[in-house]
């Protein structure tokens, strides 16, 4: 395991793969917990991740990216899909997951008032509420990310892909339900080292630092 510092620069966006080794258990197993160990908000635990290793799956899903992330997917060990559960599908189950979540921190006597509370809170005053299950991803996304590199991959976040066509494909693959979003989705394998778009791209091009943050 490296220094988190050293896997945040290390880590950087490639495009093309060359074959490799698949992913051992191991590996799978601390993707998994990288995407399981992430924060979201209240705890709701609002986000899955499919991972896809088999080729010929692979294949299928990569059928609903765009051009370039599709070949970029067809030479890569695997295709994680980041899905949410927005808030509105959330209350869905009579409050049962609602009150699944609360039981941890809440006092028993008092179960009621407090599921009663966080309603209240992400229908009347939180103006997050619909978007909460795509920060769940994006925390689970950078979680992801960073294990993967830690463990000698490389990796590519995607956005470029049709939706509502991917959506209904896995819908039907029963990888995600009805009510279920797809957030934002990531490749993982080996980096093709002589491919000039990733030369060009692994230099971390960056605006000028001082235009990013302020210290108050
Ligand atoms: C939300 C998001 C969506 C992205 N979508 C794509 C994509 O569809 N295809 C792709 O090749 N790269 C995609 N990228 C990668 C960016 O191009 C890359 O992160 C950016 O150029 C910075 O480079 P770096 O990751 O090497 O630091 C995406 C990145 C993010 C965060």
């Amino acid at each position: 395991m490296k220094n988190l510092n050293e896997v945040i620069k290390k880590r950087h966006t490639t495009k093309r793969y060359i074959d490799g080794p698949d992913l051992t258990k191991e590996q799978i197993e601390n993707i998994i917990d990288a995407a399981y160990l992430a924060p979201s908000a209240t705890n709701f635990q609002d986000s899955q991740i499919v991972i896809i290793t088999n080729k010929s799956k692979k294949e299928e899903y990569a059928e609903f990216f765009e051009e370039s992330n599709k070949i970029n997917i067809l030479k890569a060990k695997a295709l994680i899909i980041f899905i949410g559960t927005p808030f509105k599908v959330l209350l869905s189950d009579n409050y049962k997951r609602i009150y699944d979540t609360i039981k941890d921190f809440a006092a028993k006597d008092a179960l009621d008032e407090t599921a009663k509370g966080v309603i209240n809170y992400y229908t009347k005053v939180s103006k997050y509420t619909d978007t909460i299950d795509i920060t769940s991803s994006s925390i689970q996304l950078a979680f992801v990310l960073l294990q993967a590199t830690d463990i000698g991959f490389e990796t590519t976040p995607m956005m470029g892909f049709n939706t509502s066509k991917l959506e209904e494909f896995m819908i039907k693959e029963k990888t995600m339900v009805q009510g279920q979003r797809i957030n934002v989705t990531a490749s993982l394998g080996y980096a093709d080292k002589n491919d000039e778009l990733n030369i060009k791209v692994a230099k971390r091009h960056r605006f000028a630092k001082e235009n990013m943050y302020k210290i108050v």
